[in-house]
């Protein structure tokens, strides 16, 4: 094999960067988060106090939590030029990860110097990036729906005031729980290919608002920002847990993938998976459809880990973080269509706390490629 052949494709196991944000463990089923594995984290520190992790190193004290808790929540009311932006993406069609995409770019315009990477600058827009995504999803679900958007409140933390933004109603304390746990589970994940794709940028020394918007480019697309839609769609059709054994087996005959199952990293169940879990079966107790739909969950995931160790073996394919997300998000009243962007409301801290450690760094990222195509062509005449 040539010394070009070997070079793994899609960079796999290359160590593009040390960092010291998170460290996933595939082969044991372990995320650390600053230190602390996410069961110590995820459901014993709000998404702000994790978010202070990432972004200084250490967990906030309580009176710096209030702080940061504040201070998010007074940058949560978006721009005029930047609402306008979100409602013409609605009137477009335009789907969320869209119009937060284009939002998140739009967000430089009343920044004084956008430009500014110096760390000071760097947790601002952090802290302002973090604070809008969420308006930015509420009002899309407002105006897609017909309604106005509900301004934010500066009174509540953050999970619980996107809940009041969709539905206007004081948000239940339960809920407001699972979705900032939601968060935290997946507020970093080492090198993926969003946070990647944000530290490239960051590294031309580019700014916070540039590397954050690219970021949520890359999470978009299906390899990457993931399943949870899918899932949904899969426990509906399979319809009783009788039922999932015979459905499963014809999917995988047919060469096609079950959702919510298998990693690139994780040879052993997501360790998201597991906090997610809780949270759902703890959202479930409020209505019984949810519960219905929770324990058909926990039977498939059974079944189909039994089926496709039969079916695929050696493969290790177990039940990722989207399985249970879908389920935890449904609870709380969301479409799938708003998944991803849900998803990019939480990464968003860990994506900014990537750009603040690649500013630090301060070293162009630069890979080479292999040149493959022909070579002394000429024109004719
Ligand atoms: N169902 C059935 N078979 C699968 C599945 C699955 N969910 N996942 C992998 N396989 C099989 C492949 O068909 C392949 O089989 P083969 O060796 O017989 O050809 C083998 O396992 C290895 O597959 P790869 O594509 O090489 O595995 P990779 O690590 O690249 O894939 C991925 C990871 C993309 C997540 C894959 O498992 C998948 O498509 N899962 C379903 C979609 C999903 O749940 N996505 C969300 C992932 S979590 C996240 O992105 C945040």
């Amino acid at each position: 094999m040539s010394e070009s052949t070997s070079r793994p494709r899609g960079l796999d196991g290359v160590v593009a960067a040390q960092t010291r944000l998170s460290h996933v463990d595939g082969q044991n089923g372990r995320l650390v988060i600053g230190g602390y594995e996410l069961d110590e984290l995820a459901g014993k520190t709000t998404f702000e106090q994790a978010a202070h992790l990432l972004w200084t190193g250490t967990l906030p004290t309580a009176a710096a939590a209030a702080e940061l808790t504040r201070e998010i929540a007074a940058r949560r009311p978006l721009p005029a030029p930047v609402l306008a932006l979100v409602r013409e993406a609605v009137a477009r069609g335009a789907p969320p990860i869209d119009a937060l995409r284009m939002a998140a770019s739009a967000m430089s315009l009343d920044v004084p110097n956008p430009a500014d990477i110096s760390p000071a600058a760097d947790v601002a827009n952090a802290k302002m990036l973090v604070a809008r995504f969420p308006t930015v999803v509420a009002a899309w679900i407002r105006l897609r729906s017909g309604a106005e958007p509900i301004a934010p409140r500066a009174d509540l933390p953050l999970a619980a005031n996107f809940l009041h933004m969709v539905t206007g109603r004081e948000p239940d304390p339960i809920a407001a729980r699972a979705l900032d746990t939601y968060w935290v589970t997946v507020i970093d994940h080492g090198m993926n290919a969003s946070t990647f794709a944000g530290r490239v940028i960051a590294s031309t020394r580019s700014d916070m608002i540039s590397a954050v918007t690219g970021a949520i480019g890359a999470l978009k697309g299906p390899l990457h920002g993931g399943a949870p839609g899918p899932v949904l769609d899969m426990l509906h059709e399979i319809g009783t847990a009788a039922n999932c054994e015979p459905w499963v087996r014809a999917r995988l005959a047919a060469g096609e993938r079950i959702m919510g199952f298998g990693h690139r990293v994780y040879k052993v169940r997501d360790p998201r998976a597991q906090v997610l879990s809780r949270v759902a079966e703890q959202m479930s107790g409020a209505q019984l459809e949810d519960r219905e739909l929770f324990d058909l969950a926990r039977a498939c995931e059974q079944t189909i880990v039994r089926v496709l160790d039969e079916v695929k073996p050696g493969r290790n394919l177990r039940t990722n973080v989207e399985f249970f997300t879908a389920l935890v998000l449904q609870s709380l009243g969301l479409k799938p269509e708003t998944f991803v962007a849900l998803f990019a409301c939480g990464r968003a801290a860990g994506w900014a706390a990537h750009v603040i450690e690649q500013h630090a760094e301060d070293h162009l990222i630069r890979p080479q490629s292999e040149y493959v195509g022909p070579r002394g062509l000429t024109i004719p005449g």
